[in-house]
């Protein structure tokens, strides 16, 4: 079964094979064929071949689906206390994570998979076609292997985040806890985890411990990826790309040298850019020009939690990513779906290209420029992943009622 996807303004590939050369990859007037999962062809719709099925983009734009590279979706309880309070002149501090840990471990599995269900169908019905999910509000053998058992509910893209703080009953044990993550912990979760990430900044985990953890996870046959840099300048961005960890999360107070480092290693380690952990935390934000410039590779991602940046919104984050991170629109776009799929490593998303995962976003909007231009408006109108019509959000509403 084809389906032609016609009358599209302006179709946004992230193949720099088409349009001017632009990583954007633009084609004006387009339109595309999808055949099950795959698109099987695109290009200029006056030369688009005939398929089964047609459907109209009514002169609309048509995006990649974004692919969230950073979230923490498997917690239970919410911490918009702790929010006002920091709106009234508190630090973000990573104290606050106990309270969710105390939330998360109380709660039954089905409370937790509801949770996660709604967040990932908030992601969806922005335009999130891929998101990767860690674990980290469990801090037990038994609460971080279920939260990863949950989070592989609703995505493959799952990570081992056991070192996210120390948890309070190990407070005067740390090389305990360490011992624990790296062992029990560890062969608990690794079945069922790609990913193994570390909290390293002030009031989680130092540089070493951190070496040490994502060594022994990359032992168990798990890849590196790392928060590092978000609360002060941290060697954790150094070690990340020593280690050719996929991606360092953050960067917020990268160093000159940490930048030289990660544009060094374009092509192994990306900065991920999380607009909406500066937002929350009333932080200052990292600069994407200095890092573009230097040439890394840099993506965009929710860091969708409920302490630090409680949205699912893309579009939000590349709003503000544009307005106070340094970003072009167009560098923001390419970070919130090709930059995403090269932090997860992955070269069937993020591109429209023949061959690729049919996951894209219809815009009510004649450019992609709008996400940016028209903060908050919720633009996204139709999501389609893996070539199937996703419901928005009042569709499954309805079909509840
Ligand atoms: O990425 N920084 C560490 N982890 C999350 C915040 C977790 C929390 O505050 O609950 C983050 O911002
Ligand atoms: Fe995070």
């Amino acid at each position: 079964m084809t389906v032609l996807y016609t009358d599209i303004r302006e179709l946004v590939t992230n193949d720099p094979t088409h349009g001017d050369g632009d990583p954007l990859g633009i084609i004006a007037d387009a339109a595309l064929v999808v055949e099950d999962s795959e698109i099987v062809w695109l290009g200029r719709r006056a030369e688009a071949p005939d398929a089964d099925d047609r459907v109209s983009c009514a002169d609309t734009s048509v995006i990649p689906g974004f692919v969230d590279s950073h979230t923490h979706l498997v917690f239970a309880g919410e911490r918009s206390a702790e929010f006002a309070a920091r709106m009234s002149g508190q630090p973000y501090g990573a104290g606050g994570i106990a309270s969710t840990v105390a939330a998360t471990r109380a709660a039954d599995d089905a409370t937790l998979l509801a949770g996660v269900g709604r967040l990932a169908d908030e992601l969806v019905g922005a335009g999130v076609t891929t998101f990767e999910c860690k674990s980290g509000y469990g801090l037990t053998v038994d609460d971080e292997a279920r939260s990863l058992r949950i989070a592989a509910a609703v995505t493959d893209e799952t990570t081992f985040l056991g070192a996210h703080v120390v948890p309070a009953e190990f407070r005067d044990h740390r090389a305990a806890y360490i011992d624990l993550v790296t062992g029990p912990m560890l062969a608990a979760c690794a079945p069922h985890a790609r990913w193994v990430d570390v909290f390293c900044d002030r009031g989680a985990f130092d540089v070493d411990e951190a070496r040490h953890i994502l060594r022994s996870g990359m032992a168990a046959g798990l890849t590196p990826r790392l928060h590092a840099g978000q609360l002060g300048p941290s060697a954790g961005i150094r070690l990340a790309v020593d280690l050719g960890a996929a991606s360092v999360d953050h960067c917020t107070y990268a160093t000159d040298d940490d930048v030289d480092a990660l544009a060094g290693a374009a092509d192994t380690t990306v900065a991920t850019l999380l607009p909406g952990a500066e937002f929350s935390t009333r932080a200052r934000y990292p600069d994407a020009k200095r890092l573009i410039d230097a040439g890394t590779t840099v993506a965009l991602a929710t860091d969708c939690n409920p302490g630090s940046s409680f949205t699912t919104s893309m579009p939000f984050c590349i709003a503000v990513a544009v307005r106070d991170m340094n970003f072009t629109p167009a560098q923001a776009l390419w970070a919130a779906t090709a930059g995403g799929a090269r932090a997860l490593r992955r070269d069937d998303v993020g591109v429209l290209a023949v061959g690729r995962r049919a996951d894209f976003v219809r815009l009510d909007a004649p450019s992609y420029l709008h996400l940016a231009y028209r903060p908050g408006v919720p633009l996204v109108r139709d999501v389609v992943k893996a070539g199937q019509h996703v419901p928005n959000s009042y569709q499954k509403l309805e079909s509840r009622s």
